[in-house]
C-alpha cells in the first residue's frame, strides 16, 4: 500500500464548485483514482476520523466543520504517493501554501482548507479502510 494516499475534497471546496477543477490537478499529477465517492461525514464520523486531534483547542470545530456538507472521498494511487500528495496541496494554513498548490489556489482559510490529505502509508490504509468496502476500490 506504499503508493496509496487518502484524500477528501472538503465541504469548502465542495460549496465552492472546485470538485472539477481540484481532480483535473490531481490526475494531472500522475495520481491514479482508485475509489471515489460524493458523501457526507456524519459527526461521529468526522470525531472518529480526528481522533489523532481531540485535545487540540479546534477539534470541535474541525468535525462540525467535516460534517456540516458533502465531501468527495477518494483513493489515489502513484510513486510516492503520500509525500507528493502532500506536496500538490500545499501547508496547513493556505497563506502558507506554496503557489499553485491546492490549497493556496482554492482554500478558504487553515480550518476550511479544501483538501485532505494521508500524512502516512500506515494513515493512508486506515483512512481508505475507513471510507470504502474492498468492492469500491479499483
Ligand atoms: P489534513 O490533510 O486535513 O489532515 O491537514 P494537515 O495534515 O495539513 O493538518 P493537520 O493534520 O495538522 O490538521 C487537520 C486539520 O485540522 C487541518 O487540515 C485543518 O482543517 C484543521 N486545522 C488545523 N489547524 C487548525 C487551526 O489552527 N484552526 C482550525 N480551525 N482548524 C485547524
Ligand atoms: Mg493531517
Amino acid at each position: 500500500m506504499s503508493n496509496i494516499t487518502f484524500t477528501m475534497i472538503k465541504p469548502d471546496a465542495v460549496q465552492d464548485g472546485h470538485i472539477g477543477a481540484i481532480l483535473n490537478q490531481i490526475t494531472e499529477a500522475g495520481f491514479k483514482i482508485k475509489a471515489m465517492k460524493l458523501t457526507q461525514l456524519t459527526v461521529d464520523d468526522a470525531k472518529k476520523f480526528y481522533e489523532i486531534h481531540a485535545e487540540r483547542p479546534f477539534y470541535m470545530e474541525l468535525v462540525e466543520f467535516m460534517s456540516s456538507g458533502p465531501i468527495v472521498a477518494a483513493i489515489l494511487e502513484k510513486d510516492n504517493a503520500v509525500e507528493d500528495f502532500r506536496k500538490l496541496i500545499g501547508a496547513t494554513n493556505p497563506a502558507e501554501a506554496a503557489e499553485g498548490t491546492i490549497r493556496q489556489k482554492f482554500a478558504r482559510s487553515i480550518g476550511e482548507n479544501a483538501v485532505h490529505g494521508s500524512d502516512s502509508d500506515e494513515n493512508a490504509k486506515i483512512e481508505a479502510d475507513f471510507h470504502f468496502a474492498g468492492r469500491e476500490v479499483f
